[in-house]
């Protein structure tokens, strides 16, 4: 492999790593063997500025802006720090700062919560503006949720400056995570991964009511303003405890290398008896003045340091490998294994992933194994201690090559990891998966029904297919014993009103493979009717904008199996939509028609995604980065210098939001 290929195959892993733990919050790998892909990345761009690309994965600071909230530029910039898993690095921190310093110097050694980051802004005492991290450069404006905090204080008291920031860590207690999810298992909810995910997802709560019931916490990390009362991090922080914040009661200041050590040696264990995850600890110089001599690289501070903390693991036997059938066929590998302490809980079960998981750690049943839980719900393998095989090998772990559940040979499709079962008409956990999916929220919303309710129909034979669903009548539902009427009618008034869904939403439902809720709305768009969405041709299909051959391919497959296509039919007949209602239709023109837009900046009138979507609805595209084929910029407030430079260049028109709006008016 040539160094191109090496950085080419980097980005694509990340790429793809990122994905699956930020958007489906289902990583594949460890945190660390992320890291290690990462900074192996960045040592290569380093040395290979020729291979430079402005989407690397290295380029993301990570973003989680969402639509709903006003989005607020930082005054400071929030910074992310350097990470490392290993000791000799601490130590190379500690001595470069010596080195640059050439003077006496504190360190303050903190632990690294694990929650969502936020700034908030005080003046006059007074809490004004509560931001998320967003980019870095700008966030959401949360102020109305994190006034539900109870920790976080509205007024202050004693002797704050009149304008300062201070920033920390919001964090839901193991206690509160493990109760939200215990609810949510039993209102047949998903669960949340971990307690990171569940405080930024409740953060980002529409309502404020739902975040003031989830008890979150918070920890303040870092003062920021023009007049804070001392020079020392540490005593700024023991201030703004007397105004009324909650900082940690373990910070330290030290003034040697072992004693940095000490800490992290006594965290490393005292960690698991903490009521908060935390993931590493955070080494900072204390004094301001000497933190602006040592000052900044493009990213993090070159004064401070994160130490992240190996995921604990353990030891245990594997006993034996069964799998699971997903909605889509997809087969999933599980580990059953000896039952072990880990991380207070006792794990039975773990992910293997796919065969090449397998494959890759040589498994054999008895097989000693390493399950890691790193802050997740679902423990992995992550290796195996051949040492212990001894003569005694167990029989090797060689994946199933018939569906578990029905029977049939699965296959596997090229370029893809996971085994498939095409047994999609008659094999149940199939069939049910679809039906789960056809009433979820984001789908039919049929929120009177559950998957286990689904399962009770299924088993009693009352529905087969979701068409199904609309043939249910109260009577057939009181018959199963646990239904009483109101029950019925709540399930019969669900079904009912789903039939007004709108159509992009009913294509969503029918589970297409790869069509999921951006692909179902841009196919609705271009074919306006189901009628025209069977009878497109492969062509066609790859027309519509980001619709490449594996999901016209997958169209196509669905439509040439009669029993969709009859499916399809019998959901006509019972009256669902199928195509685009008037209303829907219009507010779509071609005026931006063959352009190719980059949003830049904050804005006043709109969010950025609403301005996507104008974009996208007045036939234009979007781009995230400037090229020669940009045709203009909309430019909102404090666009990045980079930008402009690079637009000013490539000679770019900019127009600003109001221009933006009247060439749409
Ligand atoms: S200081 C410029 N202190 O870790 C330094 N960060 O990558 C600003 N974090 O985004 C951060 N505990 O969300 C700091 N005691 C601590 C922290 C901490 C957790 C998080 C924070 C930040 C990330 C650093």
């Amino acid at each position: 492999m040539t160094t191109k290929e090496r950085i080419d195959w980097l980005r694509a892993e990340l790429h793809r790593h990122n994905y699956n733990y930020y958007v489906l919050s289902a990583p594949e790998i460890s945190d660390k063997e992320f890291d290690d892909l990462m900074r192996e990345l960045q040592d290569l761009e380093k040395e290979h500025p020729e291979y430079y690309d402005e989407n690397s994965p290295t380029m993301r600071v990570g973003s989680d802006i969402s639509k709903d909230f006003t989005q607020v530029a930082h005054k400071y910039p929030m910074l992310s720090l350097g990470n490392t898993y290993s000791e000799s690095e601490v130590t190379d921190f500690y001595e470069r700062v010596k080195k640059s310093l050439n003077e006496d110097f504190e360190i303050c050694c903190e632990l690294k919560y694990d929650g969502t980051s936020i700034s908030l802004t005080y003046e006059n005492g007074k809490l004004v503006r509560a931001v998320t991290r967003g980019d870095g450069e700008k966030g959401d404006d949360v102020t109305d949720n994190v006034k539900t905090i109870r920790t976080i204080p509205l007024v202050l008291h004693g002797d704050y400056p009149r304008v300062f920031e201070i920033r920390g860590e919001i964090l839901m207690p193991w206690e509160s995570f493990e109760a939200l999810n215990r609810e949510r298992e039993a209102r047949e909810e998903p669960l949340f991964a971990n307690p990171r995910n569940a405080a930024s997802g409740t953060l980002k709560s529409q309502s404020s009511s739902v975040v003031a019931a989830r008890k979150l916490d918070a920890y303040l990390y870092y003062l920021l303003g023009e007049e804070l009362p001392c020079d020392g991090h540490y005593e700024n922080l023991q201030k703004a405890a007397s105004w009324g914040f909650k900082i940690s009661e373990h910070m330290r200041k030290v003034h040697t290398l072992q004693e940095v050590f000490d800490y992290i040696n006594y965290w490393d264990t005292e960690r698991k008896n903490l009521p908060v995850a935390t993931d590493g600890i955070v080494l900072k110089v204390n004094s301001q003045r000497q933190q602006r001599n040592l000052g900044y690289t493009a990213k993090s501070p070159r004064w401070a340091i994160a130490y992240k903390f190996q995921a604990e693991r353990a030891l245990t036997r594997l006993n034996k490998v069964t799998y699971q059938v997903g909605r889509t066929g997809a087969i999933t590998p599980v580990a059953n294994l000896e039952p072990v302490q880990l991380s207070g809980t006792i794990v039975k079960r773990a992910s293997l992933h796919n065969a090449d998981i397998i494959e890759g750690l040589d498994l054999h049943i008895g097989d000693m194994v390493y399950v890691e839980k790193g802050g997740e719900i679902i423990p992995k393998i992550t290796g195996v201690d051949t040492d212990a095989r001894g003569m005694l090998l167990g029989e090797k772990v060689k994946f199933i090559t018939r569906c578990p559940e029905c029977g049939t040979p699965l296959v596997r499709f090229e370029g893809e990891a996971a085994h498939y079962c095409p047994n999609e008409s008659t094999c149940p956990p199939q069939i049910k998966g679809r039906i789960e999916h056809f009433i979820s929220r984001r789908a039919m919303n049929i929120d009177s029904l559950g998957p286990e309710t689904v399962d009770t129909l299924y088993r009693l034979d009352l529905i087969k297919d979701v068409a199904d669903l609309y043939q249910l009548q109260e009577k057939d539902i009181i018959s199963v014993d646990r239904f009483g009427k109101k029950s019925a009618e709540n399930i019969i008034k669900g079904i009912k009103s789903s039939l007004t869904v709108p159509y992009e939403r009913v294509l969503f439902a029918l589970g297409i493979r790869f069509v999921g809720e951006t692909v179902a709305k841009k196919l609705a768009k271009a074919f306006d009717s189901i009628d025209k969405l069977q009878h497109a041709s492969l062509e066609d299909l790859m027309e519509v904008d980001e619709i490449g051959e594996k999901i016209a391919q997958s169209v196509i497959r669905y439509f040439a199996n009669p029993s969709n296509v009859e499916l399809v039919e019998r959901l006509k007949q019972v009256g669902l939509q199928f195509s685009r209602s008037e209303e829907e239709q219009s507010g779509y023109t071609d005026k931006l028609a063959g352009q190719t837009i980059v949003i830049s900046g904050v804005f006043a009138h709109h969010s950025r995604d609403e301005y996507k979507e104008m974009i996208e609805k007045n036939g234009g595209k979007n781009s995230g980065s400037i090229s020669a084929k940009t045709s203009f910029i909309l430019a909102g407030e404090n666009m990045g210098p980079a930008k402009l430079e690079k637009a000013r260049k490539l000679g770019i028109q900019i127009l600003t939001e109001n221009e933006f709006l009247e060439l749409l008016s």
